[in-house]
């Protein structure tokens, strides 16, 4: 067996609870929505880490504005901290690695990344995944033992299919789904609560299309001020994800 997958669990073992925001649909939001999770959660107080999953376009630190940072050292390596969240991405290797990831695939690039990094104690540990339900989700939740589902879509047709096939690959692989959480709406319909409602699952609620968070991106407490921001809170804070 790989010894790095025996020590994953050791790694992760100060981490009370995990959750992944992910989508059957690419662009739907779900690095915007993962990286407010863990700063809203941070800003509560609690110990919260970031994951950023996306092997092919990692983008948590372009939301955060810590492209280029790189993880220090130390017996494994210790996320970069932004806004009080620990965080860690591929894209931190992007260029001059500290320690330069061994994995010729996303698989190996996962479990190496999974079995170097000292996230310590943590509350909450929120993980951004790419777009699909392809192996790299599935190797996702097969290796992070015990985690939950936050499903993302919006509104339009074209997503909720796709989310619909990841809702079923979630049940197969017997992953809590804490519920489905719709983004960019522009307009009142119900398609969404009617198609959770279909698989089984909570409406958690809604966040606006807002024009003005692009502007936003990169800082992180103009991104505390944006409407998706406080919808999101109402949202997490609702759902008991705050707390
Ligand atoms: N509620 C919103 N209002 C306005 N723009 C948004 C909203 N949510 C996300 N966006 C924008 O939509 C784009 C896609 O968002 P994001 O990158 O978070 O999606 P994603 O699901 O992570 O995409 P990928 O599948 O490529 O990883 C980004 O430009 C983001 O800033
Ligand atoms: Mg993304």
């Amino acid at each position: 067996m790989d010894p790095r997958l025996a020590v994953i669990p050791f790694r992760l073992g100060g981490v009370k609870r995990i959750i992944v925001v992910c989508s059957g649909k690419g662009g739907v939001g779900k690095t915007l929505i993962s990286t407010l999770f863990a700063l809203l959660a941070s800003q509560r107080g609690k110990r919260v880490g970031l994951l950023d999953l996306d092997f092919h376009g990692p983008s948590v630190s372009v939301v955060l504005g810590c492209r280029g940072c790189t993880p220090l050292e130390d017996k494994g390596l210790i996320p970069v901290e932004v806004a009080g969240v620990k965080v860690m991405s591929l894209d931190f290797f992007a260029g001059s690695a500290p320690l330069p990831l061994r994995g010729r695939d996303a698989t190996e690039a996962l479990i190496e990344l999974l079995a170097v990094t000292r996230w310590g104690e943590l509350d909450l540990l929120v993980v951004d995944s790419p777009p699909g339900t392809g192996d790299e989700l599935l190797d996702a939740v097969r290796l992070l033992k015990g985690v939950e589902a936050l499903v993302v879509t919006t509104p339009s047709k074209l997503a909720l299919s796709s989310v619909s096939r990841l809702v079923g690959l979630l049940k197969a692989a017997r992953v809590p789904v804490l519920g489905v959480l719709e983004n960019m709406r522009v307009e009142d319909d119900v398609n969404v609560q009617r198609m959770a409602a279909e698989w089984g699952l909570v409406y958690l609620g809604w966040l606006p299309y807002d024009r003005d968070l692009e502007r936003a991106l990169g800082d992180p407490s103009a991104l505390f001020s944006t409407s998706v921001s406080r919808s999101l809170e109402r949202i997490l804070e609702t759902a008991n994800l705050l707390a």
